[in-house]
């Protein structure tokens, strides 16, 4: 399978073909989200939340990102990637940022960067694209700005907010983002974003008119998220009960000395073993 590009997406919009995204953090979700067939992979900061156990994404750092992204890579080769960058890495010098993005796509082997903000990172988003490197836009509720915010709060609900949310997509949108996600955004607002542009949408929590939509691994699969219920996630099996209820298992098995069992056992008969850790 040849992974998807900038160019095909846009072409998915204008063929109405709504663009999957999901995140991944490790090799593991990286091969089963590219073998259930999503369009991108995006290795977010929210992985400071679902897998290291941090209560925002602020602490998480460049080299966080790079260490997981890298791990997705290997696991997904034929999906187009797209890691974020954390918290403060892209608000000083050019220089200082483009530092970061380029550890982001050569150690990190990612296809492109998301950055959040709108308007006010304009020259950003410019500068990173001139340098050859596509960038995913990120408004409406940035989970970076959330001490600025006040809290998760629903974006786009007046006309004030609704004309600063188009502005900032605009804005992207000729700064050169290749597409921009939009997270907690209400339905009119996103759709009427949406419209407006000529490059995809890709929502989370901002209804049925994007283009894509892009959801949390953990939050899909009841992993051990940290947050669940969210009301704009589906979630469509209960992963993290199967895991807890295994181990359970296992844990009793030893106790009452029923593994290891015979077939468990080697004699002096066996010769190489087959390890998946070779
Ligand atoms: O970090 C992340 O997972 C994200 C998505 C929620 C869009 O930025
Ligand atoms: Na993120």
């Amino acid at each position: 399978k040849k992974p998807l590009n900038i160019v095909k997406m846009k072409k998915m919009k204008e063929n109405k073909e709504p663009i999957t995204m999901l995140t991944a953090y490790d090799y593991p979700s990286a091969v089963l989200a590219e073998e259930a067939g999503v369009d991108m992979i995006l290795v977010g900061d929210s992985l400071g939340n679902a897998v290291l156990g941090y209560n925002s994404t602020i602490p998480v750092t460049i080299d966080d990102m790079v260490y997981h992204s890298r791990a997705v890579a290997r696991g997904a080769q034929s999906t187009f990637i797209v890691t974020d960058m954390p918290f403060m890495t892209y608000h000083g010098g050019i220089d200082e940022t483009l530092k970061g993005v380029r550890r982001i796509m050569q150690e990190g082997h990612a296809h492109a960067v998301k950055l959040e903000g709108g308007a006010e990172i304009a020259d950003t988003v410019r500068a990173v694209v001139k340098a050859g490197v596509p960038v995913l836009g990120h408004i409406g509720l940035t989970p970076q700005s959330v001490n600025q915010i006040g809290g998760f709060r629903v974006q786009g609900k007046d006309a004030a907010d609704a004309k600063r949310l188009l502005e900032d997509a605009k804005a992207l949108e000729e700064a050169g983002a290749f597409a921009i996600v939009l997270e907690l955004v209400t339905e009119a607002v996103a759709e009427a974003i949406s419209n407006e542009l000529s490059i995809p949408t890709i929502g989370i929590g901002a209804g049925r008119g994007t283009d894509g939509q892009v959801l949390v691994f953990h939050d899909v699969l009841q992993y051990a998220s940290p947050y669940m219920p969210k009301r704009f996630v589906k979630t469509y099996a209960d992963v993290g009960t199967i895991i807890r209820d295994s181990i359970g298992n296992y844990v009793q098995d030893v106790k009452n000395k029923s593994f290891p069992a015979e077939e468990h056992v080697f004699t002096a008969e066996d010769g190489v073993v087959e390890s998946l850790y070779g």
